[in-house]
């Protein structure tokens, strides 16, 4: 019965064919696993393949990225494989294992193990399923088919939640992504786990992780109002709190998102997860930040997003505001500010200006480019050193403020610099 594996979308039969070839040829059992079955069984795309093979899961993507001539990168200490064919696209390989807890919320104990004890260590009966490589048959030992067609989240095993509480987390994003609903067992196992503050005891960078999953997934808004009414946000922090007034703030910052993706196609990604995050962390202060951005060990370049919106002084979004303000004004206030920081500016202050203003410095003024460069400024004399970048500023607020259109312009304005100088 091949009836998965045609479900399987055109642009990965041939790939997971080459696979199937590799894994009979050397006498391997192969399984497609985890969010990639349950995603296949819902019919939603999904390029993560991650493969199980009992027995030696690194010998296996090895000989596929032979054939494949990809690059695999092992991790011989785990056991596991990744072969990268696109930079959307790998495989993730591993050997089948079972795995034990020795201390609630600290990582397993691992070892080779059946695919069945692989797949009962896995956090719900939606992502336990596999699809056997030989024959496209569907493993389902846990129930996971019908829970998903019941709409369902289940977990295997009643310490599931002690073992592992970033399954806490885990849950609320499958909830809310499928609009499943958390079965009732499961949710009082997880309530529980809860009431003993699970989640505090589990490394903050594991927690980081799954919050940041959670803040890139299409509706936060709805994800983060349930986690914030299951959990509360105290394992963030207990200075954060969730009213009325954030669910609106966070609603527009997704408006914000939508109308940058639209507007700017092609600048650098947005890290999205960070702009929900600066949209988060509005209520609290300098210091909670950085203790926060210390706690989950948030990078630096991170912390310095949050920081600068709270930093960003009112004074500067009154000047902003104004219909007089210079382009180079802006470009001035503005320019030392991620886009995320700008779009959780947006989205804070209603006025109609300040939000021209800001739409101007992203689409127009930060792309502006000055025609003259450093071997212009040596022709006309002038000795390599600081005062060059003096001189580009001036040239640049000058094109900003409209009042040099080319190059001959700025170098006028530049010998006009220099005479006044000297
Ligand atoms: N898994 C688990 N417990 C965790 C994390 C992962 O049991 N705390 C298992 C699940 O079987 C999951 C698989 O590992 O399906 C892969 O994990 P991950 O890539 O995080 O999740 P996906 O299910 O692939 O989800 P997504 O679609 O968000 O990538």
């Amino acid at each position: 019965m091949k009836e998965y594996l045609e479900k399987i979308p055109e642009e990965l039969r041939g790939l997971i064919n080459k696979v199937r070839s590799i894994a009979a040829q050397e006498n391997l059992r192969g399984y497609l696993v985890g969010g990639f079955v349950r995603d296949l069984i819902l019919g939603v795309k999904n390029l993560d393949l991650d493969i199980v093979v009992e027995g030696d899961g690194i010998k296996f993507a090895e000989s596929l990225g032979q054939q494949l001539k990809a690059k695999v990168i092992a991790h011989k200490q785990f056991g596991t494989a990744t072969l990268s064919l696109r930079p959307s696209l790998k495989i993730d390989f591993s050997g089948a294992r079972s795995e034990y807890y020795p201390k609630p919320a600290h990582l397993p104990v691992v070892r080779p193990g059946s695919l069945r004890e692989d797949l009962f260590r896995r956090d719900f009966t939606i992502n336990a399923m596999a699809i056997d490589l030989s024959d496209g048959k569907l493993i389902d030992y846990f129930g996971g088919a019908s829970d998903l067609r019941n709409k369902i989240i289940r977990v295997l095993h009643d310490l599931s939640f002690i073992d592992d509480p970033t399954r806490i987390l885990r849950a609320v994003r499958f909830e809310q992504r499928y609009s499943l609903s958390i079965e009732r067992q499961t949710l009082s196992l997880l309530k529980s786990a809860l009431r003993n503050k699970m989640l505090e005891q589990v490394h903050p960078h594991r927690t980081r992780d799954e919050l940041i999953l959670i803040l890139k997934e299409e509706n936060v808004v709805k994800e983060i109002e349930r986690l914030h009414k299951l959990s509360g946000l105290d394992f963030i922090s207990a200075k954060l709190k969730i009213n009325t007034r954030t669910r609106v703030f966070l609603k527009t910052i997704k408006k914000e998102i939508d109308w940058f993706n639209q507007r700017n196609p092609g600048r650098r990604p947005l890290d999205t997860w960070l702009v929900y995050l600066i949209g988060l962390f509005d209520p609290l202060g300098i210091r909670e930040i950085k203790s926060i951005c210390a706690k989950f060990g948030l990078r630096k370049g991170e912390e310095k997003r949050l920081l600068s919106y709270k930093q960003f002084k009112l004074s500067w979004v009154k000047e902003l505001s104004a219909v007089t303000i210079k382009p180079s004004r802006i470009f001035a206030l503005l320019e030392p500010l991620s886009y995320e920081t700008i779009l959780v500016l947006r989205s804070k202050h209603n006025n109609k200006r300040f939000k021209r203003n800001l739409a101007d410095f992203l689409e127009i003024y930060n792309g502006l480019r000055i025609y003259v460069g450093g071997e212009d400024l040596h022709c006309l004399g002038i000795l390599p050193g600081p005062g060059y970048k003096e001189i580009f500023t001036q040239v640049l607020n000058a094109k900003l403020n409209g009042k040099v259109k080319n190059k001959e312009e700025e170098l006028e304005l530049i010998r006009k610099l220099i005479k006044n100088r000297s």
